[in-house]
């Protein structure tokens, strides 16, 4: 990267010392990481915010519902910094508030919806976790699907999941037990889902019709094809892959587990890492005795956190030391309380 820019951002952090907190995540460019107090996957992260009230600024280095998470999980002295505002996620814009609202009343009018707890996937905006917060629900992260989806269980007998279906899926079928049979896919671009009451009365997973674009590039060939290039090689993927792309490989987690399976290898194995580019390429560089290499054989980078530049850090950082806080993210005290409701029922986890 520029080396002015390496030692602007370097000054810049200096100058405002203990003031700022930088939170990395796992997908970001290798230019902004090294800038990063902590790196670590959405839950990580989330914990890493809570526990840091002493510090003004929390500068995102992420996209937005994490910065929107992390204000609601700081005090309402401190500020969070989303560096590039158009670092979104696609897979959290395919669950809007009033789309969620009315699969609710569609469940609700089936006289199902007292029984359905809701349960968000991270990966959604604040609104969603709100929603979710206000009728009963938890949030969890792929770290801990299982046991909020276990918890879910204790509170009711159906799950209404959002939005990432391949999560949701992937954790009922591969870590629950359940059965295809026993999820079905509400779209919510359908009346009613596109599902008949009776489906949605027998179905103990209704799934959110959403999925992570970069996650969803990987396919069944593309495990197919690596294990004939690299024979014994171990395939590990993140839960946000499609079923059968999680079905095939030897071993599933978020991109933290992926870190520590791949540290934990012994010299000599061979790993086919099935997320984002940026991370890949990292754990290739710091790990020159195994041989790790990307999952397909195109290039997948998720372009929303790759708007997380040098640039734009060193800019929201040189703002700060001059008094001006730019790009803050907040959420309105509502919606705040009830979003804090299901992050904390998350939080409280066993284990
Ligand atoms: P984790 O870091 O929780 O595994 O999440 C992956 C992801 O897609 C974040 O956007
Ligand atoms: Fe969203 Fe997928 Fe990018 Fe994560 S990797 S931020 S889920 S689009």
């Amino acid at each position: 990267s520029d080396p002015d820019l390496v030692a602007r951002a370097a000054a810049a952090k200096a100058a405002l010392g203990d003031k700022v907190f930088v939170l990395g995540h796992h997908y970001q460019r290798d230019e902004v990481i090294q800038f990063a107090d902590v790196t670590g996957d959405s839950f990580k992260l989330a914990r890493e915010a809570a526990a840091r009230p002493d510090a003004e600024y929390i500068v995102f280095c992420g996209v937005h519902f994490m910065a929107e998470s992390a204000d609601i999980l700081t005090t309402d002295a401190q500020k969070v910094v989303l560096p590039d505002l158009a670092a979104g996620c696609s897979m959290a814009d395919m669950a809007a508030l009033p789309q969620v609202e009315n699969a609710w009343d569609v469940l609700t009018e089936l006289g199902i919806a007292e029984q359905t707890v809701p349960v968000t996937y991270m990966n959604s905006s604040a609104d969603i976790k709100g929603f979710v917060g206000r009728n009963g629900g938890v949030v969890c992260t792929s770290s801990n699907a299982q046991r909020a989806l276990e918890w879910a269980y204790q509170q009711g007998e159906k799950v209404l999941f959002l939005p990432d279906q391949h999560l949701g899926r992937n954790t009922a079928v591969l870590e629950m037990g359940f059965s295809l049979d026993d999820c079905v896919l509400y779209d919510p671009h359908k009346p009613g889902g596109g599902l008949t009451p009776e489906q949605l009365r027998d179905a103990r997973m209704i799934l959110w019709r959403g999925h992570c674009s970069v996650h969803g590039r990987f396919t069944l060939d593309s495990v197919n094809d690596v294990r004939e290039r690299v024979p014994g090689v171990n395939v590990l993927v993140h839960p946000e892959c499609r079923h059968e792309v999680v079905n095939a490989a030897d071993l599933v987690g978020s991109t933290e587990y992926i870190i520590r399976t791949i540290s934990a290898a012994p010299a000599g194995s061979a790993w086919a890492v099935g997320t984002e580019l940026n991370l890949v390429r990292r754990l290739a560089l710091a790990h020159p005795d195994k041989q790790i290499m990307f999952l397909d054989r195109a290039v997948c980078y998720c372009s929303t956190m790759n708007r997380i530049d040098l640039p734009h850090l060193v800019w929201a950082l040189e703002e700060l030391v001059a008094g001006r806080v730019v790009n803050q993210i907040t959420v309105d005290a509502e919606t705040a309380h009830h979003a804090r409701v299901a992050l904390d029922q998350m939080l409280a986890l066993p284990g």
